[in-house]
């Protein structure tokens, strides 16, 4: 792996570049498709992937609505929520996700993406603007603040929304009560054109729990932690366990993978084998019988 890295300072570039810069780097981003209402009732529709949640309790969504850097004019989106104060908040899945590209399109103020994106309109019980009725889950908001960051063309508005109700998809929760993230199949927003689908065996679980102590990479034996064989993320399957195995353990597994005699060499390709395996229990055994 090559470190070297390329530094940006974002006041010595144009802000386009860098605008993609960030995109690039920030990565994969959730998507916010955004429904809201004009002062005449007309519903709005557009993604925002400056977006994320940033609390339970109260539960807080915010998403930014840039100033093009174009023209440095600001969006529909925007100007719906200074007066109404209100919107719904929608998450896009793959089957809808070119019809959210459609919905990206500057259509005039008073054309409906709705209609021009083939979604369909789904009334709240809370707030006024639609949800949009295909997506897997669906916020209702009030805005609480709208945070102006800059006057330039590529500054944010930060929107504050308080969400009143979630709407999940029943089919994407499991027997526990809990989401299925496979059954959300939700789409990330990467730089430039590019998207990423969350499906398949891009999605998997990595369980470390936050509140046990684990053993960390230094107190890894020496010849482990610093072999070239083993990249970082096999290293912290060994790591990331709680306990280091006692001499007995030890014993049984260099028994039962028959190891006793090999080079260390030859034992840390085992050890990648076993945590390629998945057998990480026998692997940090192994990796122990190296101190
Ligand atoms: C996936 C995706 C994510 C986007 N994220 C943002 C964003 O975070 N902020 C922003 O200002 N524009 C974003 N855009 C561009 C807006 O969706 C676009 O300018 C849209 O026409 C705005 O619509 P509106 O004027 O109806 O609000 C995004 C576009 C796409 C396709």
């Amino acid at each position: 792996m090559n470190y070297k890295k390329r530094s940006l300072d974002p006041t010595a570039i144009p802000t386009r570049d860098f605008h993609q810069y960030l995109l690039g780097s920030v990565a994969p981003r959730p998507i916010a498709f955004v429904s809201t209402l004009d002062e005449e009732g007309r519903a709005n529709l557009a993604p925002y992937s400056f977006f994320n949640v940033f609390s339970s309790n109260p539960p807080i969504a915010v998403f930014s609505s840039n100033r093009r850097v174009s023209n440095n004019t600001t969006k529909d989106t925007l100007h719906n929520i200074q007066v109404s104060k209100q919107a719904v908040i929608n998450v896009v899945d793959y089957s809808i996700v070119k019809q959210m590209a459609i919905a990206s399109v500057e259509f005039p103020s008073d054309v409906s993406e709705f209609s021009k994106s083939g979604l369909t309109m789904e009334k709240g019980e809370v707030v006024d603007a639609p949800m949009v009725l295909e997506s897997p889950a669906s916020m209702e908001c009030t805005v609480d603040d709208i945070i102006t960051l800059g006057e330039h063309g590529g500054a944010g508005h930060l929107i504050i929304c308080t969400i009143h109700r979630l709407h999940v998809r029943e089919s994407a929760i499991d027997e526990t009560g809990r989401i299925d993230p496979h059954a959300m199949d939700l789409m990330g927003r990467m730089g430039r054109a590019y998207y990423v689908r969350a499906s398949g065996q891009n999605v998997f679980p990595i369980v470390q729990a936050v509140t046990k102590i684990c053993i960390g990479f230094d107190q890894l034996p020496e010849p482990v932690r610093t072999s070239d064989a083993l990249t970082g993320n096999e290293l912290a399957s060994l790591a990331g366990q709680y306990e280091i195995p006692d001499a007995e353990k030890i014993q049984e597994v260099l028994r039962g993978y028959a190891a006793q005699d090999n080079s260390v060499d030859k034992q840390i390709s085992l050890i990648k084998r076993l945590i390629q395996e998945q057998k990480e229990a026998d692997a940090l055994a192994l990796a122990f019988s190296l101190k």
